[in-house]
């Protein structure tokens, strides 16, 4: 397979490193993407924005004297070989670029940041690492823009068909294809890749913790445990388009006043189980103009629960709530599965192996999606959090100290450190 592109490493040992703080790294990239209407940042996978932020990486890779490569599925890679060169049992860390609409800057920066600033910290201790440490990020993690999450973690791990997922389209219309053939890939050989998936030996996600738990365990950074299991679904409701001055209200079959019935009947489904959380986050009117009764309208809706079957049941109540809500409209409603992940837990012997490594830090699981959880199917995986002092996250108001973010990283180091070190 000859899609990988080689970027050439600017030596080993060059010490030209512009940033040795995470919070430093974070300020370099401070002003890209920043998204003046919503607040927060819109870096979506192959964006302008997001592609300065992975040229952004594989400058701050090279300048640490790391092998710098893009694989076919468009995942980043930095190598810290060893002197074999041999590419196995790779201890790999790293996150995603990308972000959610208006979003938080540290969501998956962090983690690319934490994971350049681990090297240093390891190569300013003089480690030579006894098996290779790569960094990787990931593209379209959260999904934002082709509408599944984890995109390049699923197809290197061959969770999605490549056919799928060439053939999805963002707002516009744009293929999956397209926009990674823009941004200097070759689609026709995405997909399962298990030769990338050989190199890895384990995986470490560092993230900004997206809820309170470490608030309100008053703790700088826990282990994770688990990933809830998590869904998204699109919902289509059909009416009949019409004229909003000259339709008389009792003549309309008008799917907005469907997807109101619908959006609190998701609330009242998820309220019936405990730990149940469902959203609908997206709403889009066709042809959405103000004078004009809708067509039809899309949502979509987004379902977690620890136990899969009620994640399945919780679906399932929608779906039926939904039709109903449609019918009183005189419209028809069609559910359709965008992705679907199940709950995961994170390697236990991996999980212990980091409790040792950092004893004072509390285990957590998180509601939120990571690459970490997908790639958990293949490869021993686990996560670092590191505190969130508003607890608020996929918001501009998603925030982390300077101090825990430093020592974020440098627990990472000792993770790595540690892990390199194990036969
Ligand atoms: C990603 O952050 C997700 O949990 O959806
Ligand atoms: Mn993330
Ligand atoms: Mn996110």
């Amino acid at each position: 397979m000859t899609a990988v592109k080689r970027t050439t490493a600017a030596g080993a040992g060059s010490s030209s490193v512009a940033n040795t703080s995470v919070s430093g790294l974070m300020r370099n990239i401070a002003d890209t993407g920043r998204d003046p209407s919503r607040g927060g940042y819109t870096r979506s996978v192959f964006s302008t924005a997001e592609n300065d932020l992975r040229t952004w990486f594989l400058e701050q890779a090279q300048r640490r004297g790391l092998d710098t490569e893009t694989d076919r599925n468009g995942i980043l890679w930095a190598w810290w070989d060893t002197p074999s060169g041999d590419r196995k049992d790779a201890v790999v860390t790293g996150s995603h670029l990308d972000s959610v609409p208006g979003g938080g800057a540290f969501d998956g920066p962090l983690g690319v940041s934490s994971a350049l600033i681990a090297v240093d910290i390891l190569r300013e201790r003089g480690l030579s690492p006894a098996k290779p440490v790569a960094l990787a990020v990931f593209p379209e993690e959260e999904g934002s823009r082709f509408g599944v999450a984890c995109l390049g973690s699923r197809l290197l791990t061959g969770a999605i068909d490549p056919d799928k997922a060439r053939n999805l389209r963002d707002p516009d219309g744009t293929t999956f294809a397209d926009a990674a053939t823009a941004a200097g890939l070759d689609p026709r050989y995405m997909g399962h890749d298990p030769e990338t998936l050989n190199r890895m030996g384990a995986f470490i996600e560092l993230h900004v913790e997206q809820g309170r738990g470490l608030i309100d365990l008053n703790e700088p950074l826990a282990v994770g445990s688990s990933i809830l299991g998590h869904g998204r679904w699109r919902l289509t409701v059909r009416g009949q388009g019409n004229h909003a001055g000259t339709t008389l209200m009792e003549d309309r079959h008008d799917p907005m006043v469907a997807a109101a019935g619908i959006i609190r009947a998701v609330r009242d489904c998820a309220l019936r189980y405990v730990g149940a959380r469902a959203t609908v986050g997206r709403i889009v009117p066709v042809p959405g103009g103000t004078n004009v009764i809708a067509s039809a309208v899309d949502l979509w809706l987004d379902v977690r629960h620890a136990d899969d079957a009620v994640t399945a049941a919780v679906v399932e109540n929608i779906h039926v709530a939904a039709v109903a809500a449609a019918a009183a409209e005189g419209c028809t409603m069609l559910l359709a599965e965008e992705s679907l992940s199940p709950t995961v837990h994170f390697d236990p012997g991996l999980r212990s192996r980091l409790g040792e490594l950092l004893p004072s830090a509390p285990i957590l699981d998180t509601g939120a999606g990571h690459d970490a959880g997908v790639l958990a199917g293949v490869v021993p995986t686990a996560m670092l959090f590191v505190r969130n002092p508003t607890g608020v996250s996929h918001s501009p108001e998603e925030h982390v100290e300077d101090g825990d973010a430093e020592l974020g990283a440098k627990a990472l180091a000792e993770v790595v450190e540690g892990l390199v070190g194990m036969p």
